[in-house]
């Protein structure tokens, strides 16, 4: 996993504006992968005020997969991810609503929407890069401690501390859905690139067990240690517990000299 260690979420939230663009640049036709959550919006931000200032690349050849949905909204409500994707992010781009995809919620149909959600990607190629904020319990999407580390897209019940973690979304905690349909662990790590964005205090305990602790369910983003190619961006504050923040400082730095050198 490449660490790479930033001062604040602003630093963040330019990193991630120059990694969506780079893949956006790069990769035609392109899928993305969105996550929701305060963490990412700076940077949803930022790539917003590339766009309109003519300076970021075209999007219309870009497919969004929002990473989870909550179960149990009403279809027009403003807290779901898909309502908030798109006012954070794909209109603003000018994306067309057809090119953006979220689990289907449908009650009656629940049963088969995991399945389907895997297929929608599927045909679309898989994808090229999938955003991750995480939760304080190191849930990615809403996938929970306990989940399987090759889980694939499904229902789950979400933590009492993420409806708590969630409730300053909803006017109530008592409007904070129990349930979600998620990407499982085993979706997002086909991903062919992860970037896993944490800023804040409450983020270091799950920050350190990721990169630094054993693989294992309780930490649920752990799973990300077995995928080739992950780029953790971590502010100050979240970085706080990381035993090994020096390497990960002179890793970064030798990297940017090395790129530096004739020929590369
Ligand atoms: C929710 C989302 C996750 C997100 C997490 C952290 O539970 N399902 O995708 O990463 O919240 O959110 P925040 O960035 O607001 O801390």
């Amino acid at each position: 996993m490449e660490v790479i260690l930033v001062d604040g979420p602003n630093d963040a939230a330019h990193l991630l504006a120059d990694t969506v663009e780079d893949c956006v640049a790069h990769t035609s036709p392109t899928s993305l992968g969105v996550a929701t959550g305060s963490t990412p919006v700076a940077g949803y931000s930022e790539l917003v005020r590339r766009h309109r200032a003519g300076v970021g690349p075209s999007y219309a050849d870009t497919t969004f997969f929002t990473l989870d949905e909550y179960v149990g909204l009403a279809a027009d409500s403003p807290a779901t991810y898909r309502a908030t994707i798109a006012r954070d992010l794909t209109d603003p781009l000018g994306v067309a609503a057809d090119r953006v995809h979220g689990p289907d919620t449908t009650p009656s149909t629940l049963q088969t929407a995991g399945e389907r959600y895997e297929q929608l990607i599927a045909e679309a190629g898989g994808i090229d890069l999938q955003i991750v904020g995480i939760g304080t319990d190191g849930h990615i999407g809403f996938n929970e401690p306990s989940s399987s580390l090759a889980s694939r897209t499904r229902f789950k019940t979400l933590a009492h501390s993420t409806r708590v973690d969630n409730a300053r979304f909803f006017d109530s905690i008592d409007e904070v859905p129990h349930h979600a349909l998620t990407q499982g662990l085993g979706t997002i790590m086909d991903a062919r690139k992860v970037l896993l964005v944490a800023t804040g205090p409450t983020k270091a305990s799950a920050v350190a067990a990721t990169i630094e602790g054993p693989m294992a369910a309780r930490c649920p983003a752990s799973v990300l240690q077995m995928h080739p190619h992950v780029v953790a961006v971590v502010d100050a504050e979240a970085a706080s517990q990381l035993q090994w923040r020096n390497y990960y400082r002179e890793a970064f730095d030798g990297k940017m000299r090395w790129k530096g050198q004739p020929g590369q």
